[in-house]
């Protein structure tokens, strides 16, 4: 992807209004100088989730994600942070300037993946018009997705087209417009026979098949014909962009579903996902043009643990589940299933019904596996006790090849539970089946080793993860102060001459002081954040909160829409109401400062003087050493006390 310059990316991120942007997605309501709404990253029915319209930051309280307009996006569309910045750049008109006409020896060097890329964008556009500008297409194309009740949007929103019945309407086009031979050949769109070229998609329409950022990586291409000699689907081959076993049809328009109401429905074909999603259920995948694979499952566990199989009651749909759980379950996550009327898949009776109805069908019906595959092929054994026997088995091991052994236990229970036999019945089938299947894999059985607990003499290192605790916490309210007030003006007292006032930033008297005594921040992500502001104050640039929140690190917009939310209150009428007056840390921000900062320094200082400890407990230093160390150790614990004096005795732990 091309890089966006860095005075455009300002200008995005200063033209995009968060509250804005966000409100294309989530509804929003005023809370005082807030905007607040449901989350969108959670099913919640209390809002949580914040956007400071002022700020120009959101925080969501459910999942404590935060961020800037841009890791909104990222968030929310799981986009990358270019990708995020383009897509904010389109919504606010905004033109990234077009890179110059490409070299020869330019050209050259975009990849063979890019190329195939900008074809299938081209081919998915041609296919489009197609569609919607020529007769043929509309006449038997358009025609048919609306016959089968697809609208108007979401043949627009799933890029539907028609492919011309002609030999090589599409490679004539593609050849003008100049792409090679090699790569129209390599993504598939065009076939060679002696030395001539035909279309690979004849008379089909056309559904694009986008990855995960809804980049075009093949297609499918459906027949209108009935003549059952002709292949219903003609997909696009296996190519360096397309895998097919690592993709799964629909997520990018599914992912943010899938992550909001943790669960990802699996249908069985394109058809099934536009329907599904067309009746407003948009956590709904299938595999394309390939029976389910480990790939598509861990694809969708980056997004859920929780699959839920929506397929056909046939024999065939009932078939592809077995498998499908099966498979579901060795890669660790749970599987539940819905089985549709006989005769009717997602598409079909999602047409059928209302949308309440398809819902409370797809709640009523959703059954975990185990009693989803008992009530199957109990149906079948026809109380015949051999056939029962067997049964067990094979549910046996469906649980065996969960790999975590407590769900594997609770399974186990189930399963003795609903056909009414002994637990240790079943425990020894599932030993039995899982020695097999380790002895197949040449394997053995795996013993960890149990971290050994060796009681520690010494009761200092009890308290190392308390120490480094408050430390944090420490730190973390000391750069709040610089990101929360950096620019705000101190007066400091010229002790020598009272009328000559001197005034400096908050950012500058932190940083100064950090400068003069040495100090440092231990968490390096809050060192990269002092680095930056110190940088600033070195180029003599005026702080604003704004250069951090749209900073392009996204580590550091995270972690000071964090810090500043720390400030948001989700119910900011409170204390008005019950007129409570609140001393503000903002009211007296030149003793907040002093009082962060000596306690900053007091947290170094016990940490310098515990390494002089260490030392000193050392069998290897030398006596002179260790006198060294001890008058260290004194100046360093006087130091400590002065500042102990100032912060009025408060003990810090
Ligand atoms: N499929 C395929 N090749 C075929 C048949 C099916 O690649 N010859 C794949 C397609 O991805 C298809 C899925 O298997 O979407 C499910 O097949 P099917 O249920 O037959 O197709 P539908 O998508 O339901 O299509 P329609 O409803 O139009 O019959
Ligand atoms: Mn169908």
């Amino acid at each position: 992807m091309a890089l966006i310059p860095a005075n455009i990316v300002d200008e995005i991120l200063q033209t995009a209004r968060i509250e804005e942007v966000i409100g294309d997605f989530v509804v929003l309501k005023r809370a005082g100088s807030n905007l607040k709404g449901l989350s969108p990253f959670t099913d919640e029915r209390t809002p949580s989730f914040v956007v400071s319209p002022g700020k120009q930051i959101f925080k969501c309280f459910s999942t404590s994600k935060g961020g800037n307009v841009a890791s909104f996006l990222m968030e929310k569309e799981h986009f990358s942070y270019p990708e995020a910045l383009k897509w904010l750049a389109n919504r606010y008109n905004i033109e990234i300037p077009e890179e110059k006409p490409l070299t020869a020896d330019e050209l050259a060097q975009i990849t063979e993946r890019d190329s195939l890329f900008i074809i299938n964008e081209f081919a998915k556009d041609f296919f489009v018009e197609n569609m919607h500008d020529s007769d043929e297409g509309k006449a038997i194309g358009l025609s048919y997705f609306e016959e089968r009740g697809f609208t108007k949007e979401t043949i627009k929103k799933f890029s539907l087209g028609y492919s011309i019945d002609k030999s090589d309407s599409f490679t004539k086009r593609a050849i003008e417009r100049g792409f090679k031979l090699e790569y129209l050949e390599k993504v598939g769109l065009v076939k060679s026979k002696d030395d001539r070229q035909f279309d690979f998609f004849r008379g089909r329409v056309m559904f694009p098949i986008q990855s995960v950022t809804g980049r075009v990586l093949g297609f499918g291409g459906r027949t209108l014909s009935s003549d059952k000699k002709i292949a219903k689907y003609f997909n696009s081959p296996e190519s360096i962009i397309y895998n097919k076993s690592e993709i799964l049809y629909g997520l990018f328009y599914a992912k943010g579903d899938i992550v909001k109401y943790d669960n990802c429905f699996l249908c069985e074909g394109y058809t099934d996902v536009i329907s599904m999603h067309q009746a407003g259920i948009q956590n709904a995948v299938s595999s394309s043009g390939t029976s389910l694979t480990k790939g598509q499952i861990k694809l969708i566990s980056r997004y859920t643990n929780n699959i839920t199989i929506l397929y056909d009651g046939d024999a065939a749909g009932i078939k592809a589940s077995f498998r499908g759980i099966d498979l579901i379950l060795e890669e660790g996550l749970n599987v539940k299933v819905v089985l549709f009327p006989d005769g009717d898949d997602p598409d079909s009776y999602s047409k059928k019904v209302s949308f309440t109805e398809l819902e409370s069908y797809i709640k009523d019906h959703t059954q975990d596996f185990i009693s989803f595959k008992s009530s199957v092929l109990l149906a079948d054994a026809n109380n015949d006790p051999l056939k029962k026997a067997e049964l067990i088995k094979e549910i046996t091991h469906s649980v065996g090849l969960i790999p975590n052994e407590i769900t594997r236990v609770i399974y186990t229970k189930q399963v003795a539970q609903i056909f009414e036999i002994d637990e240790a019945i079943v425990q020894n089938e599932l030993l039995r089946i899982r020695k097999v299947s380790l002895s197949k894999q040449f394997q053995e059985p795996e013993i960890k080793e149990l971290p050994i607990y060796i009681p520690s003499s010494e009761p200092s290192e009890v308290f190392i993860d308390t120490t480094s605790k408050i430390t944090e916490s420490v730190e973390r309210e000391l750069i709040r102060m610089m990101v929360i007030y950096g620019d705000y003006e101190l007066i400091v007292k010229n002790e020598e001459n009272e009328l000559n006032e001197l005034s400096t930033s908050v950012v500058e008297r932190i940083c100064d002081e950090l400068k003069v005594d040495g100090l440092h921040f231990s968490n390096p992500q809050f060192a990269n954040l002092h680095q930056f502001l110190q940088d600033g104050i070195d180029n003599q640039t005026i702080y604003k909160m704004s250069s951090l929140t749209n900073h392009h690190d996204q580590e550091i917009v995270k972690l000071v829409s964090e810090l500043i939310s720390d400030d948001i209150d989700l119910s900011p009428n409170w204390a008005a109401k019950h007129k409570i007056v609140i001393k503000h840390e903002k009211d007296d921000l030149d003793e907040t400062i002093t009082h962060v900062l000596n306690r900053f320094k007091i947290v170094k200082i016990e940490s310098i003087i515990a390494t002089i400890k260490g030392k000193m407990k050392d069998p290897s230093t030398s006596y002179e050493d260790q006198l060294i160390l001890i008058s260290e150790q004194m100046g360093y614990d006087r130091t400590r006390a002065e500042i102990a004096a100032q912060l009025g005795n408060v003990i810090i732990k």
